[in-house]
């Protein structure tokens, strides 16, 4: 299928296959579908962990290509002969993805499971300016939060909740003291 997508965009290029560059690349899904069949990716983008995911997806990938794992791999049978593509890069990830989730257990204590007790423990460790800006509390505390958000320029917010009894309380409280007219001259849905 890959080669005769890249067959087909040869034959509309004159044969002279075109490179791709995304400048607000977000995921890297266009860089790296572009990869696919063979074409040269370039990507870009404003936010520092949008470059990272597109470095860890299009641009680390291509430098293992065909190479073996640093670690020893004990269910890759020797016949299988040389490592193809990023199977390599592939195994190593997995082993080492591994080794850090037991690091993390043993450290931290907790698997993807983790009790009340355990979220409390981890929330000590947490910096307390990475969650400064949450909302928290009684619905009148969260909306304070998000007033402040307009305060500080913003057009919009999004609210996330576990469950919508937890969000309609925090809905209510901001529909019933909300400055009127504060979004007048904007769309119903700036966002969009
Ligand atoms: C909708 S996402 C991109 C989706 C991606 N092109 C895709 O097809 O999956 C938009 C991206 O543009 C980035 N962006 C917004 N303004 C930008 C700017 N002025 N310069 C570079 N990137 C920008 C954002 O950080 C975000 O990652």
């Amino acid at each position: 299928m890959l080669a005769r997508a890249r067959a087909e965009i040869a034959a509309s290029c004159e044969e002279d296959l075109p490179s791709v560059m995304d400048h607000f690349a977000g995921g890297g899904s266009v860089p790296l579908e572009a990869q696919r069949p063979g074409l040269e990716s370039h990507a870009s983008d404003l936010n520092p962990v949008a470059v990272l995911i597109n470095k860890a997806l299009i641009a680390i990938p291509p430098i293992f290509a065909g190479l073996a794992p640093v670690h020893s791999d004990p269910w890759r049978p020797a016949e299988l002969g040389s490592w193809l593509g990023v199977q390599g890069l592939v195994a190593d990830s997995r082993h080492y993805g591994e080794w850090m989730r037991e690091q993390a257990e043993a450290r931290i204590g907790i698997d993807e499971a983790a009790t009340t007790e355990q979220l409390e423990h981890i929330a000590e460790l947490i910096p307390q300016e990475w969650i400064a800006p949450a909302a928290t509390g009684s619905p009148a505390q969260c909306v304070e939060k998000i007033r402040g958000q307009f305060d500080l320029g913003c057009d919009g917010v999004i609210m996330h909740g576990t469950s919508p009894d937890q969000l309609s309380p925090i809905v209510d409280e901001y529909a019933r003291t909300r400055p009127a007219n504060i979004f007048d001259g904007l769309a119903a849905s700036p966002g969009a």
